[in-house]
């Protein structure tokens, strides 16, 4: 059976960076998409139904279609601690996340912190994500098998550490080495789950530990690297300190063979031409992450350098020193920091849509799948419906332009505005009255909110 969404639809099926035409978009908009989610055509409503006039229409007044979205950095153990004030990173690791993080240890806190961690990325539309794992192998396989459960397309791996800050956090380079191993043979390219090697950064690694990370990187094909990099003056200091002989903190990841295609690196901010170069020549990616450093005090993102010199990057919340879950909250966030800097790169609506979709997709190797709404791509969807009375609503009934509503969008949705989430054509979220997946229940269940038409069948 084949499935039309109807609504506004926007997506980025080129980069607004290099192409300036790059945000399609429909007033009146429609994706079709096959039993397996797989999009079939996407264009004007009356288009798609001329093409496919016996399909099932699912039709929510005032839906707004963005492609699911892609959050490449995010910490499955920090849920709790969002809003921690008043503290830069290393002072908030030690006193507040870390211990956060050490809770973990017990299951039954691990299994309701996954539950709950995995409920709020998809309430907040996000589809594809690229997890910061915990320390505890537990934890981590507790997370995988929620993530499965969840149906969302997830990245992640144990986090690794063996010196410095918490100690109970740490673990030798051989045991890290062989319990990556172990979750890289039950998880990696398991359904829609894929195993992301991940030293927490190399202030609380020594060199035995990033020679064992490499070590695992190689023990499978098409594994993914992750870790932070060149966040905070103080943290850039540390390191120095601790690796005398590394001329740079990326040095310290390039020795032991960590930066490639598939090496994914958050922040960034405080970063020198010399790595920049080195970043673009490996293929390397970065995780963007604009609310966090803003609220870590961290710095503005210099977003024309990593243009520059071709150094590719994607949105990241970095819960729990990010903000929220929400990506077009990122969006607003990047937005703001660009005009903040004297030599910010000023951003449109069209480039953070992209940031937080299509860009992400490209750095986890998924833009084949994900990203946007082109044929042959997985219908993974974000449905949006601004609140009845919510200033969003008030703010799009006075503009017509895609520019000015999608502007609204990434300055005013939020969490409340997410009605359902699908991946490859599944509802995977809703707040609809009734729970309503047509292929799921039989095509029963008529709801007030949702109208369904069908014709010609
Ligand atoms: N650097 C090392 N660990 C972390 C973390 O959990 N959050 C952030 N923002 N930076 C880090
Ligand atoms: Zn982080």
């Amino acid at each position: 059976m084949i499935t039309i969404l109807r609504g506004e639809l926007f997506h980025t099926p080129r980069s607004p960076f290099s192409d300036a035409g790059a945000l399609a978009w429909f007033d009146d908009g429609a994706v079709a998409f096959d039993d397996n989610g797989g999009i079939l055509t996407t264009d004007s409503y009356l288009a798609v139904r001329r093409i496919y006039p016996d399909a099932e229409v699912h039709q929510v007044p005032d839906a707004i279609l963005l492609p699911g979205m892609v959050d490449t950095h995010v910490h499955y153990p920090q849920l709790g601690i969002i809003g921690a004030m008043g503290l830069r990173l290393l002072e908030w690791l030690q006193t507040r996340t870390l211990p956060e993080e050490a809770r973990l240890a017990d299951d039954t806190v691990a299994r309701e912190t996954a539950r709950s961690f995995l409920r709020q990325l998809v309430a907040n539309g996000t589809t594809t994500a690229l997890v910061f794992g915990s320390h505890f192998p537990r934890a981590q396989d507790i997370l995988f098998n929620a993530a499965q459960d969840s149906g969302l397309r997830i990245t992640s791996g144990l986090v690794v550490s063996d010196r410095e800050l918490l100690p109970e956090l740490h673990r030798t380079p051989e045991q890290a080495y062989d319990a990556s191993e172990a979750l890289i043979s039950r998880w990696h390219e398991r359904g829609r789950l894929r195993y992301a090697v991940t030293p927490r950064f190399s202030l609380s690694c020594t060199d035995g530990m990033l020679e064992a990370c490499g070590a695992a990187l190689r023990a499978r094909e098409r594994l993914f690297f992750t870790t932070h990099l060149n966040e905070n003056p103080d943290e850039i200091r540390v390191v120095a300190e601790l690796f005398p002989w590394s001329r740079d903190y990326l040095q310290t990841y390039e020795r032991f063979s960590l930066v490639g295609e598939r090496s994914i690196f958050a922040h960034n901010v405080h970063v020198s031409d010399d790595e920049l170069s080195r970043l673009a020549t490996a293929g390397a990616c970065i995780a963007h992450c604009p609310s966090s450093n803003s609220f870590l005090g961290s710095g503005l993102f210099a977003m024309r350098r990593h243009l520059e010199r071709g150094v590719r990057f994607a949105l990241g919340s970095d819960v729990g020193a990010g903000t929220s879950f929400s990506l077009l909250s990122e969006g607003q966030f990047a937005y703001i920091a660009q005009m903040l800097r004297p030599d910010g790169r000023r951003l449109g609506p069209a480039e953070l849509l992209y940031l937080a979709t299509a860009a992400g997709a490209r750095a986890l190797e998924l833009s084949d799948q994900v990203g946007d709404f082109a044929p042959g791509k997985s219908a993974d969807l974000v449905l949006l419906r601004p609140p009845a009375g919510s200033t969003l609503r008030a703010v799009l009934q006075r503009n017509t332009s895609p520019e000015a509503r999608l502007g609204a969008i990434f300055t005013l949705a939020r969490e409340a505005s997410v009605c359902e989430v699908r991946v490859a054509g599944r509802v995977v979220h809703s707040t609809l009255e009734a729970h309503h997946d047509a292929r799921d229940r039989g095509g029963a269940g008529e709801t007030p909110r949702y109208r369904r038409e069908r014709r010609g069948a």
